[in-house]
This record gives structure tokens, sequence and C-alpha cells, in this order.
């Protein structure tokens, strides 16, 4: 595909209040690319309803979720930020897309097992074939690289499949994406259960920490983690707890294992989760405060989305139409 820049896509959805999960694994990541890529981060309303949201939560979260990509670093003139559902050739493509989509290849989704069976009263569609669209959002914009966390990376496989399979019925027409998770920060776990993945989703608050809590909201769900009864900080097998607060601590301290378990070597579980807890609420001071500030001022928001939505269709559609002529529409 010809084009002046790489482009760097990647997508959250507001379907919860954010968490440090997010922000190291996702987030935080997303504005290296601002200088040397094009750049497309979307707020992913569409995947949001494949759960049921509150009509109101979700229109909040959605401008929460965009004031926290800029407060994050991603500069509006620099990335093109916008909200999903303002570009309908999301929609479209996906629709294409699902036609060159194998039920078999959705059942294998563990994103898709995971969700259904949490939302067994609720299995629409649209939870089914969310892949298809977030193949569809990535091919959509020529994607070379998607920042994601480690639990998205099935999904932007089967993207790279579905771009594979187009391509070799049509010729080229999509480039294959890449997966980019980066090494810290890549699976944050809960704080109450470490074997699980932390999710804006759980029900228990005390096993997320959210980018939004206050200092001492933090420093307590931190004192609260789970641990084990060794008393020795170090990484090591069996210790789940452990080594996810030396995943979150060398993340935001930029301090690697061994440093840490110097750091703390004979201190206790109790001086090292006040640490960790201290290092995240300081990371995560300046980007609240800026994304306050930047709530406060809706208009400035509605600006940015609608410049970002007006972008992105421009780029889609040149893909989209690609698409159509290639399947034998009438265009
Ligand atoms: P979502 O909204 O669940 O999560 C957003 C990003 O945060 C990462 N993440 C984590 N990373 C580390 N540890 C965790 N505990 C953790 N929890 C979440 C996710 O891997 C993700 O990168 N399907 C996507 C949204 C999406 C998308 C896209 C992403 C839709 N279209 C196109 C990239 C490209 C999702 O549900 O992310």
């Amino acid at each position: 595909m010809l084009k002046d820049k790489k482009v760097s896509y990647s997508g959250i959805q507001p379907s919860g209040n954010l968490t440090i999960g997010n922000y190291l694994g996702a987030l935080r990541n997303f504005s290296q690319y601002s200088d040397e890529y094009q750049t497309f981060y979307c707020v992913v309303d569409m995947h949001a309803i494949t759960v049921r949201q509150v009509p109101a939560e979700l229109r909040r979260r959605t401008y929460e979720t965009l004031a926290l990509y800029i407060a994050a670093g991603l500069d509006p003139e620099k990335n093109t930020l916008y909200v999903q559902s303002h570009v309908p050739a999301h929609a479209e493509l996906a629709w294409i897309l699902n036609c060159y989509t194998m039920f078999g290849e959705l059942s294998r989704m563990t994103q898709f097992k995971d969700k259904s069976a949490k939302h067994s009263d609720n299995i629409n569609a649209g939870l089914f074939t969310y892949p298809t669209l977030m193949a569809a959002d990535i091919l959509l914009y020529q994607t070379d690289v998607v920042p994601v966390g480690v639990d998205q990376k099935q999904h932007v496989e089967l993207a790279r499949d579905i771009a594979g399979r187009f391509n070799q019925a049509y010729s080229e027409t999509f480039t294959i994406p890449e997966p980019i998770i980066s090494k810290s920060g890549m699976k944050i776990m809960s704080l109450a259960d470490p074997t699980k993945k932390m999710s804006k989703s759980d029900e228990n608050a005390n096993a997320v920490v959210y980018i939004l809590d206050d200092k001492d909201t933090i420093i307590r769900k931190f004192k609260r983690a789970v641990t084990d009864s060794d008393t020795c900080v170090r990484y090591g097998e069996g210790k789940d707890g452990i080594n996810n607060l030396m995943s979150i601590y060398s993340c935001v301290s930029g301090k690697s294992y061994d440093e840490i378990e110097r750091e703390f070597e004979g201190r206790g579980y109790g001086d090292f989760k006040l640490a960790v807890g201290e290092a995240v609420a300081d990371t995560l001071a300046p980007v609240q405060a800026e994304h306050a500030r930047l709530l406060s001022d809706k208009a400035y928001l509605e600006s940015v989305m609608k410049n970002g939505a007006d972008t992105a269709a421009y780029f889609a559609q040149k893909t989209l139409s690609k698409v159509k002529k290639k399947v034998g529409f009438l265009i």
C-alpha cells in the first residue's frame, strides 16, 4: 500500500472506568508513535454496546476516555482522536468482512468465550462478531502497528488472517497489521485475584485500580492487595500477587526486578505495597489533573472528536471504496 508514513491504530472501549491495566498495557504506549507514524486512536463505543450499557454512563465515559487520550499525552494536532460511531465506514466494512470471517474462527476467540460465560443471558450476535468489527477498525486505515495489551493479540491475529484472505482473493487491498505488545505492563492482574486479568468490568472495586482513583484510594487498594505467606519481595513461581505488584512498580518507576528486590531487601510486604501505591498515584496525578481540566471544557472535546471523525472518515473512505469495488458493488 502506498502511503507517506506508517500507521499506528488502537482503540479502547468506554465500557467502564479505565484501569491502570488499560493505562500501562496500552494508553501510555500510544504517544510514542505520534512523531513518526500517522496515528489513529479511537474510542470504540460500538464495541461497548455488545454488553448492555446505561446510555447516560456510556456518553459520560466516551467524553472521559477521549479526555484521557489527550491527558496521556496524545496531542489532537498530531494524532487523529475520534469516536467510532461517528465514522459509519466502520460498520460498513465490518459487514463486508463478516462475509470473509469463518464461524469457526469467531468461535475460538477467548474473549468471546469469557464474555459469553459472564453474560450468559445476553450472548448477542454483536458479541460474537465483535472481532470482525475490530478487524474493520484496524484495516480501514491501512494500519502497520496496533499497540495493545496481550489479551487483544488473538483479535489482531484474526485481523491479519482476514486481511490476508481478502488480499489473496482480490489482490493487495489491506496492509497486514502487527500487534505491538510492550513487555512491561502487557497484562496487569487483579489485586484481589492475581491469576485473573485486571478488568474495568470487575464487580469487586478493590480488585481494580482506576486511572481516576484518588491517592488515598489507590494506596488503600494496594495495601489490601492479595500476596502470599512469604515475606520476601522477589519475583518467582507461585508468587502471582508479588509478581504483579513488581511488574506494576517496574512500569511506573522504570526500575528492573533486580533493583526492586535490592530496594526492598529485609523489608516486609507492607513497605513494598505502600511504595507501589505511592508510585502509581504519583504517576497518575498529572494525567488526572489534565483530565479534570479537559472535562470542564466540553466544547473543546467536541471539536476534537468532530475534527478527528472528519480526518478518520477521509482515510476510511479511501479503503472502503476500494473494497466495495473489489467485491463487485456498483459505486
Ligand atoms: P479494552 O477496552 O478491553 O482495553 C483497552 C486496551 O487496554 C489493554 N488492557 C490491558 N493491558 C494490560 N493489562 C490489563 N489488565 C489490561 N486490560 C486491558 C487491552 O489489551 C487494550 O489494548 N477490543 C479492544 C478494543 C478495540 C481495539 C480496536 C484495539 C476495538 N477496536 C482496534 C485495538 C485496535 C478492547 O476490548 O480493549
